[in-house]
């Protein structure tokens, strides 16, 4: 992008830069509170509909190694028992959840993450998918994911890999810059991540996805740009671009990382903006959304042209499930009636599951007005249009519902984010980056209480 237009890009960097949420829900974590604990979500369980498929999220809260920058919740668990236990926990909640619900489910989607979910041991992974199977129909062409360190994939988990029908993985680089990696406690080499990404193709895992990150300690545009170039070598079909959440009052580790040796909001925008153009100038991947990119023909490029697009506590997805059942450790569910979170600590969520109890502790119940911001919030961050007026009169019957977030909306556009057409406002290609300055014109809860602080930058 250009320093033209409005106003000097470094002006509306400097405005636009604070601390927002990515908008992978709505209302955003920091917003769930105790109301919503193991009786809420029972008996919200009991009230699913089960017309339409359900999608599943695994949480795996253990890694073989911890990165300074980590944002997930996760730790170094070495003990095989622990991670087998923690397996045999994952299979009865499965169990407990498919006796909640009112029938037998089918689930479209189903996706591993954590943490390194392939840090359990590979019998608990395949045990556990035949947990699933044997309580929900898996739809035909389900999509199964699964997260990968690629640096720590024993080679029994490739057979297991195969035994569980995964369908995509997705595997963090980060970086490739040796002064990047010893500044953020991540070795791996070019070598290392194309051998496992052969591997994953060799057992028919046909769709990867890869990580990369800016915003990181020493990077610069020329190292993000080399690193951007090393990964077109490797050809996956989505690449994820994430802005460094440098979080330490919430994750202490990140201490570790000097704050002086971080890039400010115009070099990060410069480093996105780098990334962006290799991917797609040299290697022919389109942008999709906030912070990913597939290319052409990718399930995901084609649900961005046609609107199908969704976000979700994972990213960006194909998924348009109405349910997503979230089990394990901190894991979030989003049911027809709202956001419910399990326990964060294995301890606490061990404990509930142990005692045939739900683990979950925190969530919220939506309300029509959350239904309907959550529906502009969603469209905005997928890059789609919005007609805040029409969607006003749908949900609550009242056209002027939103006129707060319209007139806040009118000064994006004098800075050139959104463009409007009649009553529908969209994104535009200056704005993109800006996407979730754009859909915190439709956050209700944002700058209430002690919850603005808790969010990352915004640029
Ligand atoms: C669960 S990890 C991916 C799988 C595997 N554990 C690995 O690291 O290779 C999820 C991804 O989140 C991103 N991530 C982690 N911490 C982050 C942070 N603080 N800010 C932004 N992105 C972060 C990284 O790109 C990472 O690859
Ligand atoms: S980035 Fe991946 S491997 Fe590193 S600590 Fe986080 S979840 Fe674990």
């Amino acid at each position: 992008m250009s320093d033209s237009g409005a106003s000097p890009l470094s002006a509306l960097i400097a405005r636009h830069d604070g601390h927002l949420p990515r908008y992978t829900s709505y209302p955003t974590a920091p917003n769930f509170s105790s109301s919503i604990g193991a009786d809420a979500y029972a008996q919200w369980l009991r009230a699913t509909s089960l017309e339409q498929p359900l999608s599943l999220y695994i949480h795996v809260p253990f890694c073989d190694r911890l990165c300074l920058y980590c944002g997930c919740n996760t730790s170094v668990v070495r003990l095989e028992s622990s991670r087998l236990a923690y397996g045999k926990l994952l299979m009865r909640e499965i169990g407990m959840v498919a006796d909640a619900l009112p029938g037998r489910g089918r689930i479209a989607q189903i996706h591993w993450g954590g943490g390194t979910p392939t840090s359990l041991p590979a019998q608990s992974l395949v045990s556990i998918m035949d947990a699933i199977r044997g309580r929900f129909d898996l739809e035909p062409g389900a999509e199964i994911a699964i997260e990968i360190d690629p640096v720590n994939l024993p080679q029994d988990r490739l057979p297991a890999l195969r035994a569980m029908g995964v369908t995509r993985a997705s595997l963090g680089v980060q970086d490739f810059n040796t002064d990047v990696q010893r500044a953020i406690g991540r070795a791996q080499s070019l070598e290392e991540t194309r051998a496992c990404l052969k591997q994953l193709r060799d057992i028919g895992i046909a769709s990867l996805n890869l990580d990369l990150m800016y915003g990181l300690p020493h990077q610069s545009v020329d190292s993000v740009k080399a690193t951007a170039r090393a990964v077109l070598e490797l050809a996956p079909e989505r690449i994820a671009v994430f802005g460094y959440a440098h979080v330490p009052w919430m994750k202490k580790h990140q201490m570790l990382i000097a704050e002086d040796s971080l890039p400010d909001a115009m070099a990060r925008f410069a480093q996105q903006e780098a990334i962006g153009d290799v991917l797609r100038s040299q290697g022919g991947y389109q942008a999709v959304g906030l912070d990913h990119f597939a290319l052409p023909g990718d399930a995901l490029t084609a649900a961005a042209e046609t609107g199908a697009l969704h976000r979700n506590f994972q990213g960006y997805t194909t998924d348009s499930a109405p349910t997503l059942i979230g089990i394990g450790a901190s894991a979030i569910g989003n049911l027809q009636q709202g956001y419910a979170q399990n326990a964060a600590r294995v301890p606490d969520y061990g404990a509930a599951i142990g005692a045939n109890r739900f683990a979950v502790t925190r969530g919220v119940a939506l309300s029509d007005e959350d239904r309907l911001r959550r529906s502009m919030i969603e469209q905005i961050m997928c890059g789609g249009d919005v007609d805040p007026k029409a969607s006003a009169l749908h949900y609550l019957g009242r056209a002027d519902a939103l006129d707060g977030s319209i007139a806040a909306m009118e000064a994006l556009e004098a800075d050139g984010f959104v463009a409007r057409d009649g009553t529908r406002w969209r994104v535009t290609e200056r704005g993109r980056p800006f996407m979730r300055q754009v859909a915190a014109t439709f956050d209700a809860y944002l700058g209430q209480g002690a919850t603005s602080r808790r969010y990352a930058r915004a640029v």
